[in-house]
């Protein structure tokens, strides 16, 4: 039996073959410490170097500006907590919005513990994030927005930029998790006025546990992980070499193919809504596609349960109820909470997201089998299905 259709890319994708050739020699006769001052540590050393420089590319930063960590959720965490602790004498309240990933919720959550303040703003129903509201909840004592760059569940791409230019006028630090964006759209960091930046491999062809944090020149951060010297003194411990050659490589692919790939995962995404739409005219988008990653749809099957419907297709197609990353949580996402979806509409949601291996055939026969099983699973009597 063939495996099932993957249309899970917002949770995790596959390693690219290129990803995993670059990353063979680190498997087994380049073993080396990059710090070693003898012959072994020279070829990690310049991997080092190479890496950091595609990543740098990717994003149009210097090299001395990425520390590399162990995906988006230590750079989430060093970026929040090392402004929380490095200007707590400046102030102590954080802005964030209700639609960050948990690696974020959780980490302001832990500030807030520890006696910061921390303001969540609330997203419109398309999940969009009003910089004005952004605006009218600033205080003196404010000291970091973390806004992110496109939502993993939705999509829904934010203004980062407009964000952005209000913290800098009024000398606040601007964080950004683009742990979903990177690949997908184009992730710039002086377009963005970011001054720091999160990053995750596994969501862009690279390993999973390998991921960067921008960091812009003269913004200083607490450490988050103490020791040795490694990443320029900012994040201790030898360097993850392997999974630092597959971010790099990723990184170059996703720059170079960046246009390319945004197209094919869009029309792979528009295809399957069409065909979606054609056998079940009452799905609903959660979201808004004009301002939305082109590889992701949220949609509601009203009055149709979703475990239920994601048994039915599990063995044929792979997608997600909410956010891969908490999918055992029985609630309702907080995302779609935030924007006021109605619960009933909520409950029966579902994302498929596109990645660039995504094809025609995957999609054709994805949509028959999510349009037969919709058919098939019980309905709420009100749900209306045709
Ligand atoms: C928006 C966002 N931020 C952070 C993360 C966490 O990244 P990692 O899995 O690399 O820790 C994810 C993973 O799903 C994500 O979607």
């Amino acid at each position: 039996m063939p495996p099932p259709v993957y249309l899970d890319y917002n949770g995790t994708t596959p390693l690219d073959s290129r990803v995993i050739a670059a990353m063979m020699p680190y498997l087994s006769v380049e073993f080396g410490n990059p710090s070693s001052a003898h012959w072994y540590g020279i070829k990690p050393k310049q991997a080092l170097i190479k890496a950091r420089g595609q990543v740098a590319d990717l994003i149009g930063c210097r090299p001395d500006e990425i520390i590399f960590t162990s995906g988006g959720t230590e750079s989430n965490n060093h970026a929040i907590k090392g402004i929380a602790l490095s200007r707590r004498d400046r102030g102590n309240h954080i802005i964030t919005s209700r639609i960050e990933h948990p690696a974020v919720l959780e980490v302001c959550r832990s500030l807030e513990n520890s006696g910061f303040q921390i303001t969540r703003i609330s997203p419109d129903r398309y999940g969009r994030i009003d910089v004005d509201e952004i605006e009218r909840v600033i205080r003196p004592e404010t000291i970091l927005i973390t806004i992110m760059h496109a939502n993993n569940e939705v999509g829904t791409i934010q203004p980062v930029f407009e964000i952005a230019r209000l913290a800098r006028k009024k000398g606040i630090a601007m964080h950004s998790d683009a742990a979903q964006s990177i690949g997908k759209i184009p992730v710039r960091v002086d377009d963005l006025g970011v001054d720091l930046l999160s990053i995750a491999g596994h969501k862009f062809y690279a390993p999973k546990g390998i991921g960067a944090l921008y960091i812009r020149s003269g913004v200083s951060l607490s450490r988050l992980i103490h020791g040795a010297g490694q990443e320029g003194g900012k994040r201790a411990g030898t360097e993850n070499v392997l999974e630092i050659v597959g971010l790099g490589e990723a990184a170059a692919i996703a720059s170079r193919d960046l246009e390319e790939n945004a197209r094919q995962m869009r029309s792979m995404r528009d295809l399957l809504l069409s065909c979606l739409r054609r056998r079940l005219p009452e799905i609903r988008v959660n979201g808004n596609l004009e301002c939305c990653l082109p590889n992701t749809l949220h949609v509601s099957f009203p009055g149709v349960e979703p475990g239920p419907l994601l048994e039915r297709i599990g063995l044929d197609v792979a997608a997600s109820p909410g956010a891969a990353c908490h999918s055992d949580s029985a609630s309702i996402s907080h995302v779609l909470a935030a924007m006021r979806i109605p619960p009933d509409l909520a409950r029966c949601s579902v994302r498929f997201s596109t990645g660039r291996m995504t094809t025609k055939e995957d999609i054709l026969k994805a949509s028959e089998i999510i349009a037969d099983a919709v058919m098939q699973t019980p309905h709420a009597p009100s749900a209306g299905r045709h």
